[in-house]
């Protein structure tokens, strides 16, 4: 969906140059500013960016893609596909930034 900055800063994805992402369900992990953003194609043209840095201590948490969640390895915090914790320590759901597709030039723009 497209929806206004959070911020000034944005980091862009071009399509052409990651293959994972070329189809509906694919995902890959960017490293953006330091932080660990997992992006996932959820249609045609709309994607998805979640932290995965861990709202409990800090840990990187693991997608675990047959399972559908995210499991973090420190003290077993789970997160659902949309971040939501499913099970604690962590109390708050992972953070999600805002996600723009642009199809004249092929890109994905994720609102820092
Ligand atoms: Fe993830 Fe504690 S840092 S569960």
């Amino acid at each position: 969906p497209t929806q206004p900055p959070t911020s000034g800063a944005s980091f862009t994805i071009k399509l052409s140059e990651h293959p994972e992402l070329a189809q509906v369900g694919g995902f890959k992990t960017f490293t953006i500013n330091s932080i660990p953003i997992i992006v996932f194609r959820t249609g045609e043209t709309t994607f998805k960016a979640l932290s995965m840095i861990c709202t409990h201590q800090g840990c990187t948490v693991s997608w675990v893609n047959s399972s559908q969640q995210f499991q973090c390895p420190c003290h077993g915090s789970k997160f659902d596909k949309d971040g939501k914790v499913i099970q604690g320590p962590a109390t708050q759901n992972l953070k999600s930034y805002n996600t723009e597709y642009k199809s004249s030039t092929n890109e994905v723009i994720i609102y820092l």
